[in-house]
């Protein structure tokens, strides 16, 4: 790939919007109000906004290895605070998907350095889940099953914050875990059923 190219292509994409309308960019200077935060993997095959749909100013997105939602992560706390307690996203999205490297190495033993913590986050997610993955005699079953059951575990972590509970209890700003299916292409809704999740949290993670 040359860079140059990417210049080239940048040119030709402002020109397709100011054809449609002439004010695309001020308009989009204005500000913003996404209705979505989507939380996503790095992973250069998952896009977030083209497997949406959607435009520029439609999604808040923060995308790291795994689409990880770590407790003590400043960069995923302070995304969570913007979008919830000053955007005021309606929707919370925690978007993972299948052959994904972060967890794959996580089902692995191997020493990766400084990825070791990162990783040690989605094992916790396998420990938790321990029983039903070991059941699965299937490497491939049980490590598709490890996505989905990470992505419910970091939809937990969003429920965790205060900047969430303050939210739903304000607005009942919905979150959602979904799986993209990189052999197909589409995007899958786990159906978490996040208001009992919430509810079940919320014995020992109240804030409030
Ligand atoms: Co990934």
């Amino acid at each position: 790939m040359k860079l140059q190219n990417i210049f080239d292509k940048n040119k030709e994409w402002v020109q397709s919007k100011l054809d449609i309308d002439e004010d695309y960019f001020k308009n989009l200077s204005k500000g913003q109000s996404p209705e979505i935060l989507y939380i996503g993997c790095s992973d250069s095959r998952v896009t977030a906004e083209e497997l949406m749909g959607v435009s520029p100013g439609d999604a808040f997105v923060h995308r790291n290895i795994a689409n990880m939602v770590p407790n003590t992560d400043l960069s995923a706390m302070s995304v969570i605070d913007y979008a919830l307690t000053h955007l005021k996203v309606k929707h919370v999205v925690v978007c993972g998907h299948y052959y994904c490297g972060g967890v794959k190495a996580a089902m692995q033993s191997a020493d990766l350095g400084i990825l070791n913590p990162w990783l040690r986050n989605i094992r916790d997610v396998y420990r938790i889940h321990r029983d039903e993955l070991n059941a699965i005699e299937n490497e491939d079953e049980r490590y598709n099953r490890l996505v989905e059951l990470n992505v419910q575990e970091q939809c937990v972590n969003v429920i965790k914050t205060s900047q969430y509970q303050k939210a739903f209890a304000d607005r009942q700003v919905v979150v959602h875990g979904w799986v993209f299916d990189i052999h197909s292409g589409k995007l899958i809704d786990l159906k978490i059923d996040f208001e009992d999740k919430l509810k079940d949290i919320q014995e020992i993670y109240r804030i409030s």
